[in-house]
């Protein structure tokens, strides 16, 4: 059975001695909860496979406490190198990971054998004491079952991992704050960046350190693929089509009449409305449970809110359907970053309302 520690020293103690005898612990970052084991560990690393069912083709991101843990990780040329000190020391610790060629140190399981490993320095006191405390860096991904919603609280870890044999789960009142996992950019070639995965630290945002420091490369985003394909086939596991999937099955709203799907009352009466800036505040009677991302639309506190409101959703008593707010139109990256999340639960289906 999985334990949740409210952290303490002693508490720290405990894992960083589980962590050093190979077994797992799962951590809160300032995106979501990552599950922890030592990163340069292979049979460490099994176990993170098997606890969340994720296949081997899928590579985990390393975390670190100092940029200098994170540089012998690494294999660049010095342009490389480069665009990586700029962009770390900007933004870590923070929501963003760096993919680069990876050194002889980093194991192939942790970069499916890619090559690549993705590295970043969180922002949260708890995963920065525990990662200096154990010594070595943590091979995390989110702390949830592959494919479902990311957990943002202790709670959500356990309800999907607790019955793994051995694993800690580290509690804490500091809130993984920013709600949606990290920017992923890929540093490959000499003038490209691309950025695989949206979160909170945008293109824009990366783009203008570089242009500070006078690096001319420019960042491309990676166009949404609503890959059905499977891992093997897909540079990162966010991708996927379906990707955090709620146990429900979920719907954007649209207006749009020539979609092929349409909200009648009952239908309506079977679901769970999430809303954004109260826009169907008037449909609160017609559901089985309504909720709203950030009632005076603040996307910084949707993105907050997000997965744990996916997980009351999923949760709610006689509802079969969850309906989610579109943001398809808003010109704004985080939003984009957020839709994003939203899209993948609602596996691209759309519903006209
Ligand atoms: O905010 C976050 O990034 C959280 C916290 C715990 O740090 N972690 C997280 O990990 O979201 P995970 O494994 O759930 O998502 C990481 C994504 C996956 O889609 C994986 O395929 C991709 O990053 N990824 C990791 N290393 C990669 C690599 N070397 N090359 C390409 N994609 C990589
Ligand atoms: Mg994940």
């Amino acid at each position: 059975m999985a334990e949740i520690l409210p952290y303490s020293n002693p508490s720290l103690s405990i894992c960083c001695d589980a962590l050093a005898r190979s077994e797992l612990v799962a951590f809160p970052t300032e995106t979501v909860y990552g599950l922890g084991a030592n990163a340069l560990d292979p049979q460490a690393i099994e176990k993170i496979f098997e606890a969340k069912k994720r296949p081997k083709s899928d590579p985990l991101i390393v975390h670190v406490a100092k940029f200098e843990d994170a540089l012998g990780l690494t294999d660049m040329t010095e342009f490389q190198g480069k665009c990586f000190a700029v962009l770390a020391r900007k933004f870590w610790p923070g929501p963003l990971t760096l993919i680069v060629k990876a050194s002889s140190k980093v194991p192939s399981i942790v970069t499916a054998n890619s090559a690549y490993v993705g590295i970043r320095i969180p922002n949260h006191p708890v995963a920065l004491q525990l990662i200096e405390q154990c010594g070595f860096p943590l091979a995390a991904p989110s702390a949830n079952l592959f494919g479902h919603v990311s957990p943002t609280t202790a709670q959500h870890v356990f309800n999907d991992l607790g019955n793994y044999p051995e694993l800690f789960i580290l509690e804490t009142n500091i809130p993984c704050q920013v709600g949606i996992e990290s920017t992923i950019i890929k540093i490959s070639n000499d003038n490209e960046i691309i950025l695989l995965r949206p979160g909170a630290i945008s293109s824009i945002a990366l783009q203008s350190a570089l242009e500070n420091e006078n690096i001319l490369a420019t960042v491309k985003i990676k166009k949404r693929e609503l890959s059905e394909k499977n891992m093997d086939e897909i540079e990162s596991s966010g991708q996927l089509l379906t990707h955090y999937s709620p146990s429900l099955e979920a719907f954007i709203l649209t207006h749009d009449p020539n979609n092929k799907l349409n909200v009648d009352k009952d239908f309506l009466a079977k679901s769970v409305l999430i809303d954004f800036h109260s826009k169907y505040k008037n449909q609160i009677n017609n559901v089985t449970e309504y909720f709203d991302l950030s009632l005076r639309g603040d996307y910084k506190e949707a993105a907050s809110n997000l997965f744990s409101i996916l997980r009351k959703a999923e949760s709610t008593e006689g509802a079969n359907y969850i309906l989610l707010p579109n943001f398809s139109d808003v010109d704004d990256e985080l939003a984009i970053a957020v839709f994003d999340r939203i899209y993948r639960a609602a596996s691209g289906k759309f519903i006209c309302f």
